[in-house]
């Protein structure tokens, strides 16, 4: 029995790959569209990369390209941690799989309709650029929606060792206001969740030898520098949100007021979320804490399904 209805926005990225596997091999989801968005690379790098996944996760599911910058300011793509090419050290021939014919915002829109209890969930893991766009051409698709889920964000306003706070929001924050002002019921799982759900290196090496699929995140995870975590391994901070969606019960959350505000740092202007989770009122579900051992074994768990 599908729970859910799915469109998954993201910018692959190694950890939206990990995130991709876990949602097309959980029973409870069921994925109609795969819609990509710039931000660890450039829009030509994450379709490029999101339709050689369907293809290595042997999966029949549509994927659009979107957005190929914020809506407001400069793209800064965060590369580096992804590698050049956003798959780390995997690298791939370009994939036979052709793009879905409509382009996001209208890929999803069509989606959105195409679901007849008009319940759709969308699993955000990239900046929020597509969402906004969605949201401003179709105004009444926030009634499609029954709630966004998103990677995004900290819990804490320090810490980051990086000048912006969390990247998919920092790329694009005016976008996360346009969503926020939708008042669409949303889940936030912060960044902190990818300070506990990382690979050490031997977990690595169990990942590798599980099977051919193993051995593909395995390369992608040698170039993974994540500035989080360091050299402690590697950080799926997008599988925290699909496997929200999948297994919510291993989860922690805390209701929180969200709202976008700006700071600056070395003459430039970064977004982010500020959290208040004592408010009246709040707007959101925030992700607080996941037990881990069971996080992981669900993740083995979908991968061994490629044996
Ligand atoms: O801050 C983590 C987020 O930024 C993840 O979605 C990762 O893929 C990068 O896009
Ligand atoms: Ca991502």
């Amino acid at each position: 029995m599908k729970d859910y209805y799915v469109i998954i926005d993201c910018d692959p990225g190694i950890d939206d790959a990990m995130a991709i596997m876990n949602a097309v091999n959980s029973e409870n989801i069921e994925v109609k569209l795969i819609s990509t968005v710039s931000g660890n690379l450039t829009i030509e790098e994450t379709m490029k990369n999101a339709l050689k996944l369907t293809e290595i996760f042997k999966v029949d599911i549509p994927v659009s390209e979107g957005a190929r910058e914020p809506i407001k300011r400069q793209p800064v793509y965060a590369g580096l941690a992804q590698g050049t090419k956003g798959m780390g050290g995997y690298t791939f021939k370009t994939p036979k799989t052709k793009p879905f014919i409509l382009k996001s915002p209208d890929a999803i829109h069509f989606f959105l309709n195409e679901n007849p209890a008009k319940n759709t969930t969308i699993l955000c893991m990239g900046p929020m650029t597509n969402i906004a766009n969605l949201l401003k051409k179709y105004p009444e698709a926030k009634d499609l929606i029954s709630r966004i889920v998103f990677m995004g964000g900290s819990k804490d306003e320090d810490g980051s060792t990086v000048p912006y706070r969390e990247f998919n929001v920092a790329y694009d924050p005016e976008a996360m206001q346009i969503v926020f002002d939708s008042h669409i019921p949303l889940v936030m799982v912060p960044m902190e969740l990818g300070h506990i759900a990382y690979f050490t290196p031997e977990e690595q090496q169990k990942i590798k030898r599980a099977n051919s699929v193993g051995e593909i995140f395995y390369k992608m995870f040698t170039k993974y520098n994540d500035y989080h975590v360091g050299k402690l391994g590697a950080a799926v901070h997008d599988s925290c949100s699909a496997l929200f969606l999948s297994n919510p019960e291993i989860f922690r959350t805390e209701q929180a007021f969200l709202k976008i505000d700006y700071y600056k740092k070395d003459n430039t202007e970064y977004g982010y979320i500020k959290c208040d989770f004592g408010a009246k009122e709040p707007n959101a579900t925030v992700c607080v804490d996941v037990e881990i051992e069971k996080f992981k074994k669900i993740i083995y768990g979908n991968l061994f399904n490629y044996n």
